[in-house]
């Protein structure tokens, strides 16, 4: 492998970001095999870049977004597909999964009657005035302790109030028609999908006996990506919603999922390359042409601990790795035990960076970000 990283740098630059196709492929199909019963609804948002999503297509994914652009990126994808007798139904591939949604997106994807998710009164209000064609999927605040990434701080209905907001919908004459939650990014406490499906499992129950046919469960994200050896166990985690689901839900009930670093972030490897080699307080610093305002970012916005290796060999000692911009705060890592005499020229590659990377790359500084290619497509 680490040669021909370095075959490819030489032939197209760095910083390079290579995203292995077949590896996405290899990632929806554990995902498949592991939990047949549920459809996956890739979470754009880990990584929007196109080749992915017209893999992931497919493949037979439908798509989880969280703005208009997506919903559009993945709406064109579906038109280019439809012909005269298969049209794609919008829920089934699409699920608008940002609880709030500005008004004019969802004016402007009224039309469409799509499938979209709330977690409060006043995005009923909104919903009903601004796009009354859509279907509606009600997101519960579930516990998320243990998880690279919390979202119950931001996102989700007590369920003590899901009765009450289902009972409004449907008396503003729009119709709910299932329940979401997330239990975090990279969940390594899978107590807690047990949690949030025993508590969704209620929620169904009681609105079913009130004769509201909900009929859809959205077991969200959270699904561990196998950074190491260390990582928590998918197959195990399955094992366990797979017996959750049959014990707590009707044989109706659809099940979905939105993973999103689960089918990217083993896809995709960085190579960088040293710019520039300083020892300040004694430490090297290796300055590097990527950094945290660029592919790296996941370091602020995904709590993610990157890993650099060498491709030479040499007597290691702690390093600092730190980005190319002027701002201090774009210090990569502090203590990467490296080889001490890489010089000016020399590369590191950094693998597993597919999700929540380039996806949250800025222009900083006007460096352009890492090139990206595309491998096995
Ligand atoms: C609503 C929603 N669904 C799915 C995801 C994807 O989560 P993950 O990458 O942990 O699978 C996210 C991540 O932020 C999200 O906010």
């Amino acid at each position: 492998m680490k040669q021909e990283l370095i075959k490819l740098a030489e032939k197209h630059g760095t910083p390079l970001f290579i995203i292995d196709h077949d590896k996405i492929r290899a990632n929806y199909r554990t995902f498949k095999k592991h939990l047949p019963n549920v459809q996956a609804y890739y979470a754009v948002k880990a990584n929007s870049n196109q080749e992915i999503i017209k893999t992931l297509f497919a493949e037979g994914a439908s798509f989880d977004v969280a703005s208009y652009n997506e919903f559009m990126q993945i709406y064109n994808q579906l038109k280019s597909f439809d012909h005269k007798d298969k049209k794609f139904f919008v829920w089934d591939k699409i699920i608008f999964s940002n609880t709030i949604k500005d008004r004019d997106a969802l004016a402007k994807i009224k039309k469409y009657k799509p499938l979209v998710t709330f977690d409060n009164t006043d995005e009923i209000k909104k919903i009903k005035q601004h796009c009354p064609t859509a279907g509606l999927v009600l997101r519960l605040k579930v516990p998320d302790t243990g998880s690279q990434v919390e979202m119950s701080s931001k996102f989700g209905a007590e369920p003590g109030d899901a009765a009450s907001l289902i009972q409004e919908v449907f008396d503003a004459g729009l119709v709910v028609e299932g329940l979401s939650f997330h239990v975090g990014s990279q969940c390594g406490n899978f107590d807690n999908y047990t949690a949030a499906l025993n508590i969704t499992s209620d929620i169904l129950n009681n609105a079913r006996k009130k004769g509201f046919g909900l009929k859809i469960v959205d077991i969200g994200g959270g699904f561990p990506a196998k950074y190491d050896a260390q990582s928590p166990k998918f197959g195990n985690l399955a094992k366990i919603i797979n017996s959750e689901c049959k014990r707590l839900f009707p044989a109706d009930v659809e099940l979905i999922a939105e993973p999103g670093r689960f089918m990217v972030a083993t896809a995709a490897t960085l190579v960088s390359e040293i710019i520039g080699k300083a020892r300040r307080d004694g430490k090297i610093f290796y300055h590097i042409n990527d950094g945290v305002y660029h592919t790296f970012s996941g370091i602020v916005y995904d709590h993610w601990q990157p890993n650099f290796s060498a491709f030479k060999k040499g007597k290691t000692e702690v390093c600092a790795v730190v980005g190319p911009t002027c701002d201090s705060f774009d210090k990569i890592s502090l203590s990467e035990n490296l080889p001490a005499d890489l010089q000016i020229g020399d590369m590191f590659y950094t693998v597993n960076i597919g999700a929540y990377s380039t996806a949250s790359s800025t222009k900083f500084n006007g460096f352009d970000g890492a090139k990206i290619l595309h491998i096995n497509q």
